[in-house]
């Protein structure tokens, strides 16, 4: 069958997510967006069914960490499928879920002693959500239960996960569903006016974070944030001081501190989890995408032990009554040991800092550029903002790219690097000419 066939009967049956179906068939002056059937994936490729291929610049919505097919993580799922597939995390355990928990706690020096599985980025939010306001109702402060999150976070769309995520388009339509949480001053660097420095406005913010503390005193269950790099509301960048004010200050007003790694953990952002940058530990810290190297939906949610205990009784009540049915599925966790040894065997954190170097060396050349703003990187995420009037920039960008083999998906008008850690040189410098080319096109189109 050809991409049409599969293209047709895609659009006939598969409603696709985050989509706007009747992009798919065109209409005002833009042709139809391109629905690309991928039959096979090698290393940073996606090969569609009639050979034509493309590199994959955003690490398929930034899970993609060692490339497709990746043979070290193939070989352990096949082990694993050979053993068992899943199995019920409720009265049974098994050895990838016990293992990969040891490992993570071990990943934060101990800080975190428990992992509590889930699925998905959204379903390790709710859980982090949930678990601190039953913490505040156990210890007897049941009047603690809002939240605290930043002004352009994005924490995924499940109703409990829209509460603390500020993105109009995602949330708007569902307000009556959601119980909304108050919105702290943003710390992203881009706000900086004259003469301040990203400290200077990461201070800015925590002093805005600390008069809602402040004001809702007693009442705050916990802060979330995406640290160092909110990825959904386009890559927005702060300073690593926001997160140690942050931590002191939820501290100070005896709130918990989220730090939702979902997009920056595994070593994205630079450190292998983000908030290390910062010399701090959060009270709970959500994982995903990255974790399972890209290829299984598998999400934990990691906790400190003081707030494990507190859920610790004889009363059933009292316990986390949580569940999703696939929770800790034994081939997620082995694709998450696999992706762990990778990160041990090949020096991976190391090895990304010289990458990161050439990946934003690839597109320096725009910050000359006149319609090019605020070019900036944080580990293996680069990005930049684009000055174009035209509410169709990030379509025609992206169809641009993928006329030249390259995935690259602009949020609004901020175009993102964000390959997988083993894109080679050469792939690198396609990515870069690829962004500089579909920027020219898409702003001469506009
Ligand atoms: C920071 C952050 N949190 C949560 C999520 C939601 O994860 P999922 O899409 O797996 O539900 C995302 C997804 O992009 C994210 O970037």
């Amino acid at each position: 069958m050809s991409n049409d066939d599969w293209m047709r009967r895609s659009l006939k049956a598969v409603w696709h997510p985050c989509t706007q179906m009747r992009h798919h068939e065109g209409g005002g002056t833009l042709p139809p967006l391109p629905l690309l059937p991928v039959l096979r994936g090698e290393g940073a490729w996606l090969y569609d069914f009639e050979g034509r291929r493309y590199l994959d610049g955003i690490s398929s919505w930034w899970t993609n960490l060692f490339g497709h097919a990746n043979p070290r993580i193939n070989a352990a799922l096949r082990e694993q499928l050979e053993r068992l597939e899943h199995v019920m995390l409720a009265g049974f355990t098994h050895r990838g879920a016990i293992e990969l928990a040891e490992r993570l706690s071990a990943l934060t020096d101990g800080a975190l002693g428990h992992a509590f599985y889930a699925s998905d980025g959204a379903s390790a939010v709710e859980i982090a959500l949930k678990m601190s306001c039953h913490y505040w109702r156990n210890l007897g402060e049941p009047e603690k239960n809002r939240f605290l999150c930043l002004e352009g976070s994005y924490h995924g769309e499940t109703v409990g996960a829209l509460a603390v995520t500020d993105i109009a388009l995602y949330r708007d339509a569902y307000a009556p569903l959601v119980r909304q949480a108050d919105i702290a001053p943003s710390p992203d660097a881009r706000k900086a006016v004259s003469g301040e420095s990203a400290v200077d406005v990461a201070r800015r913010a925590a002093f805005g974070l600390e008069e809602k503390l402040r004001a809702e005193a007693g009442r705050v269950a916990a802060l979330i944030v995406e640290p160092l790099v909110q990825g959904a509301s386009g890559m927005a960048m702060h300073d690593p001081e926001y997160l140690r004010l942050v931590r002191a200050l939820c501290d100070r007003y005896g709130a918990h501190l989220i730090c939702d790694e979902i997009a920056v953990g595994f070593g994205r952002a630079g450190t292998f989890f983000a908030h290390e940058e910062a010399g701090i530990r959060p009270d709970l810290l959500c994982l995903s995408k990255g974790i399972s190297g890209g290829y299984l939906p598998l999400s934990v949610v990691l906790c400190r032990d003081g707030i494990y205990k507190a859920f610790y009784a004889e009363d059933t009540g009292r316990g986390f009554l949580h569940s999703h049915s696939y929770t800790g599925n034994a081939l997620a966790c082995s694709a998450a040991l696999a992706t762990l040894d990778i990160f041990v065997e090949d020096d991976v954190i190391n090895a990304n800092r010289v990458k990161a170097e050439k990946l934003f060396a690839s597109i320096s050349s725009l910050s000359a550029h006149p319609a090019v703003s605020n070019l900036r990187a944080r580990g293996m995420i680069c990005a930049f903002d684009v000055t174009c009037a035209d509410p169709d920039f990030s379509r025609r960008f992206y169809r641009a790219a993928l006329e030249r083999e390259v995935l690259l998906r602009p949020i609004g008008n901020t175009v993102y690097l964000m390959p997988p850690y083993i894109v080679s040189d050469d792939e690198i410098g396609q990515l870069g000419s690829v962004a500089k080319e579909a920027l020219a096109e898409a702003l001469a189109a506009g």
